[in-house]
C-alpha cells in the first residue's frame, strides 16, 4: 500500500506501511494519543471518539464526531483529524473540557474524552440554534447520544452540555 497522510492536531503525520485492517483507534493509541479509548470495539459507546474535518455542502468544513473504532486508517488518507488531546491549548482548557471538570462531569475519566469530543463537535456546529431537541440555550444535547458512560453520572454530563450555550 502507498504511503497516507493524516493531519492529527494539526501535524500531518506519514504512514509508510498502513495495514489495511488497522483502525484509526488502534494507530492513534499506539502513536500515544491515549485519550480515544477503546470500549466496545463496535460503535457503540463513543469511547473513541474523534473530530474529523468534513466538508459542509457549503464550500467550508465543519467538525464531525467519530467513532475511531469503526474507521479504517486508510480511509482516512489526506483528511484531518483532532482527538481529546488536540482540543485545548497548554495550559488553556477548551470551554468543553472547563465545564466537564468544575461541574464533575469526568468522573472516572474513561469516558470522558469521548464526551469532550462530541460535546466539542456540537459547540462548533455552525447551525447549532437550527434543529430540533435544543435546550433553552442552544446546545443540543441529543449530540451525546452516542457516549455512554459505566458510571452512570449522566447529570453532571448534561449540566456541563447546558452550560456550553450562549
Ligand atoms: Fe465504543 Fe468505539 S470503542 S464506539
Amino acid at each position: 500500500m502507498e504511503g497516507l497522510t493524516v493531519t492529527v492536531n494539526g501535524q500531518p503525520r506519514g504512514i509508510q506501511d498502513a495495514k489495511p485492517h488497522t483502525t484509526l483507534l488502534n494507530w492513534l493509541r499506539d502513536g500515544g494519543l491515549t485519550g480515544c479509548k477503546e470500549g466496545c470495539a463496535e460503535g457503540e459507546c463513543g469511547a473513541c471518539a474523534v473530530l474529523v474535518s468534513r466538508p459542509d455542502g457549503r464550500g467550508g468544513t465543519r467538525l464531525e464526531s467519530v467513532n475511531a473504532c469503526l474507521v479504517m486508517l486508510p480511509a482516512m488518507n489526506g483528511q484531518e483529524v483532532i482527538t481529546a488531546e488536540g482540543i485545548g491549548s497548554p495550559g488553556h482548557l477548551h470551554p468543553v473540557q472547563h465545564e466537564m471538570a468544575v461541574r464533575g462531569g469526568s468522573q472516572c475519566g474513561y469516558c470522558t474524552p469521548g464526551f469532550v469530543i462530541s460535546m466539542a463537535a456540537e459547540y462548533y456546529r455552525p447551525e447549532r440554534r437550527d434543529g430540533e431537541h435544543h435546550t433553552p440555550n442552544g446546545f443540543d444535547i441529543h449530540s451525546l447520544s452516542g457516549n455512554l458512560c459505566r458510571c452512570t453520572g449522566y447529570r453532571p454530563i448534561q449540566d456541563a452540555a447546558h452550560a456550553l450555550g450562549t
